[in-house]
């Protein structure tokens, strides 16, 4: 393709420019006090879809967060390519281990970034990945290059769910219907590694309740004589992991893939650094299921990890209690085939089987979804391929993440199309994290990978 360089290079600086301005919007869907903030981002989205030389651009309504469409058709013979990103945030907390303000962003070199990166919160997750698309939209519109029909749907509901989207996909086959799936939400290896991601977890999400006496008690007077929910809380967690760190929920491993042998010996080509990997978390050792290394433990295994816990005193000082409940919240990521329902509620029969008399066990379900794998002889894939090996000049590796984006086998099952993911990102850049960054110059590679997407998957597609 003809000057993709060129117009890049022509309108770097607004290119940034126009990012950062996005960034600076608080989008963060999770927390009500920021409708408003989440609402202009959808409002931004929509202009910038227009600007790019998108159609029919409209803001759709749901009962949560509205979605923003937008589509070009050339031709109804030519293949669609349907984008999928979101431009809700994470919430930027502890806002104070944040080296600058998380929705003023600042461009700041690191050794890994001597081209400079963008610091706030969704600078890579998802903004500035999703950003990468219009912008390559923009590129082929101005340059008279786009090869095929693209459609555009942004979402503002990823971080919590998707709930308003998967209606919307359900009740919109034919306004969505498309040849394949592009989305950048994922990361690659390294920036000298491309990688094409092939799999995504799945995710059941849950809410644990115990309760034991009906009021928070003196620990001296009922210490020892009561069940303490604290104290059960955390033996009953600590017991959903045996020594070898399986996860002991009976029926939990029924379903999951066992990769072969051979499969595992391809995985274990991409390259890794266990000291690396370790020096950068400033960890002494890793820590997983036996029989299964770092990068397995991450892919293709499914796991629970306890996300927040909490009950009883944690103020200045000490106050001798036994408090009456304790509560945590649990994630389950999950392989292909383990459906996150069922798992759901092995979950659920089991927690609540454990519990010991004298208190209370309340399970509540928050989200899920399943995972997801993609075959690497699809011409999505192909397509993929070869425009990495352009711009990367080496070819990608096929990799399984550890993350989840529930949504796309939801896209597969509705809408019978495969996703390809053409992730950006790299591990260290913090996303959900504090100082969150996205390299200037993944950005830049990006939005010139994503043309030469568009241009094999027309030529492959005939
Ligand atoms: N973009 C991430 C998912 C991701 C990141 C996948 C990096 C692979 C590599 C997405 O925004 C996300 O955070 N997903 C959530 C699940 C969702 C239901 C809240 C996750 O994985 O925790
Ligand atoms: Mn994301
Ligand atoms: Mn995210």
């Amino acid at each position: 393709m003809q000057n993709i360089k060129k117009y890049i290079d022509q309108n770097k600086d607004r290119f940034l420019n126009e990012l950062i301005e996005l960034l600076k919007i608080p989008s963060i869907s999770a927390d009500s006090a920021y409708k408003k903030d989440v609402l202009k981002t959808a409002d931004e989205i929509k202009s910038s879809l227009e600007k790019a030389g998108c159609e029919n651009v409209e803001i759709c309504q749901t009962k949560g967060y509205p979605i923003v469409f937008g589509e070009k058709i050339m031709d109804k013979n030519l293949p669609t390519v349907l984008v999928y990103g979101h431009y809700d945030v994470q919430p930027p907390d502890p806002i104070n281990l944040w080296d600058s303000p998380p929705f003023e962003p600042v461009i700041k070199k690191t050794e890994l970034h001597p081209e400079g990166a963008i610091f706030a919160r969704g600078a890579c997750d998802d903004k500035g990945q999703m950003y990468m698309h219009v912008k390559a939209m923009e590129l082929m519109t101005q340059t008279n290059q786009l090869p095929c029909n693209v459609k555009f749907m942004i979402e503002g509901e990823e971080e919590v769910g998707s709930a308003s989207l998967a209606d919307f996909v359900k009740e919109n086959h034919e306004k969505l219907s498309n040849d394949v799936i592009l989305i950048s939400d994922t990361g690659m290896i390294a920036k000298e590694v491309p990688s094409i991601t092939t799999g995504l977890r799945g995710l059941s999400y849950v809410e644990v309740e115990v309760t034991g006496p009906n009021r928070d008690l003196h620990s001296g007077l009922y210490g020892g004589a009561v069940a303490n929910p604290i104290n059960i809380l955390t033996k009953m967690i600590a017991s959903l992991h045996d020594k070898n760190n399986h996860i002991t929920i009976p029926g939990f491993y029924d379903k999951v893939e066992e990769l072969s042998k051979e499969e595992r010996a391809e995985m274990a080509k991409a390259p890794f650094s266990l000291e690396n990997y370790q020096k950068a978390l400033d960890i002494d050792a890793v820590y997983g299921e036996d029989g299964y290394t770092t990068n397995e433990r991450n892919s293709i295994r499914p796991t629970l990890d306890v996300n927040g816990i909490w009950g009883g005193y944690t103020g200045e000082g000490a106050k001798t209690v036994i408090a009456s409940q304790a509560f945590a919240k649990i994630s389950m990521r999950l392989v292909p085939n383990q459906d996150w329902e069922e798992i759901t509620q092995l979950f659920k029969n089991h927690f609540e089987s454990i519990a010991p008399k004298g208190v209370k066990v309340k399970v509540t379900p928050h989200h899920g979804g399943q995972g997801y794998v993609t075959p690497i002889d699809s011409i999505g894939y192909k397509a993929a391929s070869k425009a990495y090996a352009d711009t990367f000049g080496k070819t990608p590796i096929p990799q399984r993440s550890g993350g989840s984006i529930p949504i796309v086998s939801l896209f597969e099952k509705e809408l019978k199309s495969k996703t390809i993911l053409m992730g950006f990102g790299l591990d260290s850049d913090a996303i959900h994290s504090p100082n969150e960054h996205f390299g200037v110059w993944n950005y830049f590679k990006g939005i010139e990978t994503i043309p030469l997407f568009y241009k094999y998957f027309t030529e492959l597609y005939k």
